[in-house]
C-alpha cells in the first residue's frame, strides 16, 4: 500500500524507511534505521527528485505511482549518484520511458559506470545556476561537490523556496510517520544521530560544506528537503547553525571526552579516577567511552561536539592498542581538528603508546597536546595522583 505524505501544495514525499539494515554502507550501524526521501513535484510537468535504495523499491515504486495519479513522469533529478538514492534509475526509466533525466556531467559520468542503459536523447545536463522550468515553479541547480561525492548537486524551487538539499542536512534513522522536524523532539531523540551522520559521512569535507553553506546564505530557504531524515519548514537557523559549528570543525561543547582502551581494567581504574577528579573540579557532563565497546563513528561523532579529549590506551605489540589506534586514523581521515588532547598511556614493561597516540595526534590540523602526560607501570597507583591532579588543574586551565 502506497504511504506518501505532502510537503507543499505540489510537493509529495514519497520515500521510505529501511528498519532491517544493520549497517549503512555496510560500516556504520543503524540501530534506529535509515530513510531514503524522495520528492514529486507536481506542476505542468512532473518532476521526481532522486530514487532511493533498492531495499525499499517496492514501496518507492508503488508511491510514486499513486502521488502521480495516472500522469506521466516528465523528469527525473538526479542529485546524487550513491547508490542509496540512484539504484532505482533504470527501474523508472523502463515504467517511464519518456522522462527526461537531468543531472550535472559529473552525474552522468557516474551513471554510466553504474549502469549499462542507454540514456541517447534522454538527459538535460545542467550547471550552476541553471533553471529548468516545470509550469508554476522554477527549479534553479546549485552544485555541491564532495558534499558528499564530487557529483552532487542541490535543487531549489525558487517559487516556493525549498531547498532539495541531496545528502546534506540528512541523518540517520527511520522516519516514523512524522517526517517533519517539527513534529519530532529532534534534539532529544535525532541530534545524536544527525552529528554520527555528519561528521563520520561528510565530516571530512568542511571546507565544501561552508561552500554550499555560503551559497545558501543568499538565497531565501522556507523548506529544506534532504535525502535522509526530517524535512525542515521550521527553526532552519537551528540546523544551518549546526552545520556551520560542525564544517568549521569548532567544538560544539565546551566539554570532557575520555576515550580509553582496556585489556583488564586497569586503564578504565586510570580513566575512572581521572573522570571522577574531573568532576570534583566541577567539570560537568564528562563523556566515558570504552574505545573497544563503542562504534568508531560514535567516538567520531563525539570528538567533533568534545572541546577535549582525553586518550588512555595501553602498549601494545609495541604499538598503540590497535582499537585506539583505529579511532585515531579515524579522526585523521575525518579532519578532526582544533581540539585540545591529554594522552595518558599503561604498559607492564616498554611502555610507548602515549608517545606514539601523541606523534599521530600531531598530524592533525590545530590540535594542542597538554604537556601533562601519565604513564602508568600495569595499574594507577597512590604516588600517581598527583600527576592526576596536575591534569586535571591543566585541562581546567585550558578550559
Ligand atoms: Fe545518502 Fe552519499 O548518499
Amino acid at each position: 500500500m502506497h504511504c506518501t505524505r505532502k510537503v507543499t501544495d505540489d510537493v509529495v514525499w514519497i520515500g521510505g524507511s529501511d528498519r532491517r539494515l544493520a549497517l549503512f554502507e555496510n560500516i556504520f550501524p543503524i540501530p534506529r534505521g535509515v530513510s531514503y526521501n524522495s520528492y514529486l513535484l507536481k506542476d505542468e510537468k512532473t518532476v521526481l527528485l532522486d530514487t532511493v535504495d533498492r531495499s525499499i523499491a517496492e514501496q518507492f515504486l508503488e508511491n510514486l505511482a499513486y502521488a502521480l495519479e495516472g500522469r506521466n513522469l516528465d523528469y527525473v533529478i538526479v542529485n546524487h549518484m550513491e547508490p542509496d538514492h540512484c539504484a532505482l534509475i533504470r527501474d523508472i526509466l523502463v515504467r517511464y520511458p519518456q522522462a527526461q533525466v537531468v543531472g550535472n556531467a559529473k552525474t552522468f559520468t557516474m551513471m554510466d559506470q553504474f549502469f549499462d542503459f542507454d540514456l541517447t536523447g534522454k538527459t538535460v545536463t545542467v550547471k550552476e545556476g541553471d533553471t529548468l522550468e516545470t509550469g508554476r515553479h522554477t527549479l534553479s541547480f546549485i552544485m555541491a561537490p564532495m558534499v558528499h561525492w564530487p557529483e552532487a548537486m542541490m535543487t531549489y524551487d525558487t517559487v516556493d523556496k525549498i531547498l532539495f538539499s541531496a545528502d546534506a542536512f540528512g541523518t540517520f534513522g527511520a522516519l516514523n510517520g512524522n517526517i517533519f522536524a517539527d513534529e519530532l523532539d529532534f534534539e532529544r531523540d535525532w541530534l545524536d544521530d544527525a552529528r554520527r551522520y555528519y561528521t563520520n559521512i561528510v565530516g571530512k569535507y568542511g571546507a565544501p560544506v561552508q561552500a554550499v553553506l555560503k551559497k545558501a546564505t543568499g538565497i531565501e530557504i522556507a523548506v529544506i528537503c534532504p535525502l535522509h531524515g526530517p524535512i525542515w519548514r521550521e527553526n532552519l537557523s537551528y540546523l544551518l547553525e549546526k552545520y556551520q559549528t560542525w564544517s568549521s570543525y569548532e567544538a560544539e561543547d565546551q566539554a570532557v571526552m575520555i576515550a580509553y582502551a582496556s585489556m583488564y581494567g586497569n586503564t578504565e581504574n586510570l580513566a575512572n579516577v581521572l573522570a571522577c577528579r574531573l568532576a570534583d573540579a566541577g567539570i560537568r557532563n564528562i563523556a566515558v567511552y570504552d574505545v573497544s565497546n563503542t562504534h568508531v563513528s560514535q567516538l567520531i561523532a563525539e570528538s567533533f561536539r568534545c572541546s577535549h579529549i582525553v586518550l588512555a590506551a595501553p602498549t601494545y605489540n609495541g604499538g598503540i592498542y590497535p582499537v585506539m589506534e583505529n579511532y585515531l586514523n579515524d579522526m585523521q581521515a575525518l579532519a578532526v581538528q582544533k581540539r585540545t588532547f591529554a594522552v595518558l598511556d599503561n604498559g607492564t614493561w616498554a611502555s610507548t603508546a602515549g608517545k606514539q597516540m601523541a606523534e599521530k595526534l600531531s598530524g592533525l590540523k590545530d590540535v594542542k597536546i597538554l604537556d601533562t602526560k601519565i604513564t602508568i607501570k600495569s595499574a594507577l597507583k597512590e604516588a600517581q595522583l598527583e600527576q592526576l591532579d596536575a591534569l586535571v588543574n591543566e585541562i581546567k586551565a585550558d578550559f
